[in-house]
């Protein structure tokens, strides 16, 4: 028996926007989740990995084993990471291999108990590694960054509403119209300028704001990033956000990294550090 890992994702502009049709740049991550069939033992089987062992073919007496560095809720895509990858193990034991397209269709059934509406960019991201642009509905499209992104992943603690909460608190807000276009736009221009090599962290902290003007970021998240941007980092939100507790990772960017770390590292925030875009 094989175990199968499946990354991570972050989205670097258009979360919340891409669900009402417009256009998000997402990037899968080094970090994920490994998953693999076993005799006994095996994972707690959360609602959605019961689904995905279903949708897969399994039956409830399979037992599989996860293992995630993710955290949960926090905008790196667990939820479509581990369904994605409890359905590749399952059909890889069940001797029936499953191409992106259909395993993309079954881990969306595992989304929409995630994120009641999702867009797709996900389960997208995950099943497709490496950098994407993505329209709901549409084929995804690959991307090559002229010069790769570096940045952190600042944890601004973990949201208490989950993915489908913030989707449907965004679909109820009155003011949202104005800046989703906002955001598409701006989504727009930052994959032009990402695949000819130019400067977006002024943009995605643009992004940054828009998100915490549509309510999605909390007071917790809104006041380290005010920090951070005085320290001279760019900074938004990745994924869905939360606004009662944390709203999950930051992606923080600067020409001085170091002293962004350096500030992190004395107030005992933890972070990832990566890169984005390398070929
Ligand atoms: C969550 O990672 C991204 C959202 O835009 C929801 C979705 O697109 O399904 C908030």
């Amino acid at each position: 028996m094989s175990s199968v890992f499946v990354p991570g994702k972050i989205i670097i502009s258009g979360e919340h926007s891409v669900v009402y049709g417009e256009m998000a740049i997402a990037a899968s991550i080094s970090i994920g989740v490994s998953a693999e069939v076993v005799k006994s033992g095996g994972s707690k089987k959360t609602e959605i990995v019961r689904k995905a062992i279903e949708i897969a073919g399994g039956n409830s007496g399979l037992h599989v084993w996860i293992q995630s560095n993710l955290p949960i809720g926090s905008g790196l895509g667990s939820s479509a990471a581990t369904a994605t990858a409890v359905v590749k193990t399952i059909r890889e034991y069940l001797g029936k291999p499953i191409d992106n397209d259909e395993l993309f269709k079954l881990v969306m059934e595992c989304e929409k108990i995630a994120h009641g509406n999702p867009s797709g960019i996900d389960p997208a991201t995950v099943i497709s590694g490496g950098l994407i642009s993505f329209v709901k509905g549409k084929p995804i499209q690959k991307m090559i960054f002229k010069s790769p992104i570096r940045l952190l992943l600042v944890n601004s603690g973990r949201p208490k509403e989950t993915t489908r909460e913030m989707v449907e608190f965004v679909a109820q807000s009155k003011n949202k119209e104005e800046i989703i276009t906002k955001i598409g736009e701006l989504t727009e221009r930052v994959a032009t300028m990402l695949v000819n090599g130019e400067e977006v962290r002024g943009l995605l902290n643009d992004n940054g704001l828009f998100l915490e003007e549509l309510g999605v970021v909390g007071k917790t998240a809104r006041s380290l990033s005010q920090k951070l941007r005085e320290l001279g980092a760019s900074v938004k939100i990745t994924g869905a956000g939360g606004v009662v507790a944390g709203s999950g990772m930051l992606m923080a960017m600067s020409p001085n990294l170091a002293k962004i770390k350096r500030f992190l590292d004395n107030g005992n925030i933890s972070y990832i550090e990566t890169q984005i875009g390398d070929r």
